[in-house]
């Protein structure tokens, strides 16, 4: 990798640990939300289109969540107010993730990050990476709903380089069944026992 990972960004640590979720399940989960090899290609298509609009698309991420204080919140310290260097940290790993989720083949390194983001979001994690002292946990049910703004405000930026309308449905279909592929990894702690 020729780019500096950005802090906190864990990817590639050999300490990474492995996930619980098999190879198998995973498969399984893949083929519940229609993901195919298909969508694994529009994928990479669409890491093409957007690898020179990733600010752009975190700028309009980041300007949904400033605009909800309920969402906010949970950027923010015991008081209330945002705490800016952990927007500032989140905000570059989750620019990786954008390419990831376009460029990395889904395997069991994938799986083991999957697992590691999962966590983050919940009181096991939260907060530790970048040492702040916010709010412990991002409530399952606003992981869920984000499904829908992460994916809606993403065709724009799929449309942007003329690429046929085939294929900005191609790659937006592509981009909505692996945001919901990983939110549904991502309950995998929340669930526990009935995942
Ligand atoms: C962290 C994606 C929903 C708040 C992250 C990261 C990604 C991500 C990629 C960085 C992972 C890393 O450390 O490498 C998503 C996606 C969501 C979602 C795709 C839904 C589809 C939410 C919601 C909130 C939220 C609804 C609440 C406003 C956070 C926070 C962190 C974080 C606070 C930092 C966690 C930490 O302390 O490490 N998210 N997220 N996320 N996200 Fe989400």
């Amino acid at each position: 990798m020729t780019v500096s990972a950005p802090a906190g960004y864990t990817y590639d640590d050999h300490a990474l640990p492995a996930s619980p979720v098999s190879a198998a399940e995973l498969e399984q989960l893949k083929a519940s939300v229609l993901f195919t090899d298909d969508d694994a290609a529009a994928l990479a298509m669409a890491g093409d289109v957007l690898a020179d609009q990733i600010t752009d698309v975190l700028d309009t991420w980041y300007g949904f969540v400033g605009s909800h204080p309920h969402l906010v919140a949970y950027f923010a310290d015991r008081d209330g107010e945002p705490i800016k260097s952990y927007l500032d940290a989140v905000y570059h790993r989750f620019g990786r993730w954008i390419l990831d989720t376009c460029r990395r083949p889904y395997d069991e390194r994938w799986l083991a990050y999957q697992e590691e983001i999962a966590l983050r979001h919940t009181p096991a994690k939260k907060n530790k990476t970048d040492g702040v002292d916010s709010v412990p946990v991002v409530p399952l049910r606003y992981l869920i709903a984000f499904i829908y703004p992460i994916t809606a405000t993403m065709r724009p930026f799929l449309a942007k380089k003329g690429h046929s309308e085939a294929d900005v449905e191609r790659m937006h279909a592509a981009w909505f069944k692996s945001v919901t592929l990983q939110v549904a990894l991502w309950s995998r702690p929340y669930a526990e026992r009935e995942w």
